[in-house]
């Protein structure tokens, strides 16, 4: 068990983030999950029916610096290195047109979507470059290359974490660490649910969301999981700076 790989992954305890940890056990990794608080990590852990001798379950903020440094450390204190990271940790913000938004929503969608994103890219990569190994998926969205009325906020983030990865690609090539962007469409999870209530008409946005998708219904998790897990593995080995849409066919028209 102490040459399985080791896997990082921020927002573990919501849908993606879980769905994500469950596929990786299967494959064999040992696991640090980072969440916002032990409650919903525990709560987590359970649910997923996760082995407690082979995870870590971290509570941090990912906006926060020395939250990330902390995550890194123990990681490498318990395992010793990190193999596979996904930098997934997001929100989505409260819904409002660009000349009603206020700048804190702004600010807060950007703390954790942008900045979030960039400070665990800072901190894995310094490991990943001592090591000479590694795969990162930076969770991006349909958002990062469409617009989305009343979701300025969130639409911007997610293109800055298309500008990021691709910039994290190029620069870590050279020692052999890939990086890669996932861009889901319309998935099943609490963020989605969210949207939706937001919307003042859920029924009415989540039939709208299916008939914006050729396949005509929502993700499970499981499904955007097995392509983070694919981009992390070496069976991607020769994929880095790529745009992944998991879309249900959303992007294309
Ligand atoms: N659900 C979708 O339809 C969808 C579509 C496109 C992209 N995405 C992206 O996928 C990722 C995962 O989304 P999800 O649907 O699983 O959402 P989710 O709300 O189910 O889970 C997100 C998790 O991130 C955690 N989190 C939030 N802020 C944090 C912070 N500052 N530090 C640490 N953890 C924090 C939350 O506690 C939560 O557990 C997000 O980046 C999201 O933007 C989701």
């Amino acid at each position: 068990m102490s040459d399985a790989p080791v896997a990082v992954i921020t927002g573990a305890a919501g849908g993606i983030g879980l769905a994500l940890t469950r596929h990786l056990q299967r494959q064999g990794y040992r696991i640090v999950l980072v969440d916002l608080d032990q409650a919903a990590l525990e709560r987590a852990a359970k649910e997923g029916s996760l082995d407690p001798a082979r995870i870590l379950l971290i509570s941090a903020d990912v906006s926060c610096e020395d939250d990330v440094k902390r995550y890194v450390a123990a990681a490498l204190e318990r395992f010793g290195r990190i193999d596979a990271f996904a930098n997934n940790a997001g929100i989505e913000g409260a819904p409002a047109l660009i000349e009603a938004q206020s700048v804190e929503m702004l600010d807060r969608v950007y703390m954790v979507n942008v900045r979030g994103v960039f400070l665990g890219l800072k901190h894995v990569l310094q490991v990943m470059r001592r090591q000479g190994s590694g795969a990162i998926v930076n969770l991006s969205s349909l958002a990062g290359i469409m617009g989305a009325p009343t979701h300025g906020a969130y639409v911007m983030s997610k293109h800055a974490v298309i500008g990021l990865t691709r910039t994290a690609a190029a620069e870590a090539a050279d020692v052999g660490v890939r990086v890669n962007a996932v861009l889901p469409g319309a998935i099943n999870t609490e963020m989605m649910r969210r949207i939706e209530r937001d919307s003042g008409n859920a029924t009415a946005t989540a039939a709208a969301n299916r008939a914006a998708t050729p396949l005509g219904r929502y993700a499970e998790p499981e499904e955007i999981a097995a392509v983070i897990a694919f981009l992390l593995s070496p069976e991607a080995s020769y994929v880095t700076g790529s745009l992944y849409t998991a879309d249900g066919g959303m992007s294309t028209f």
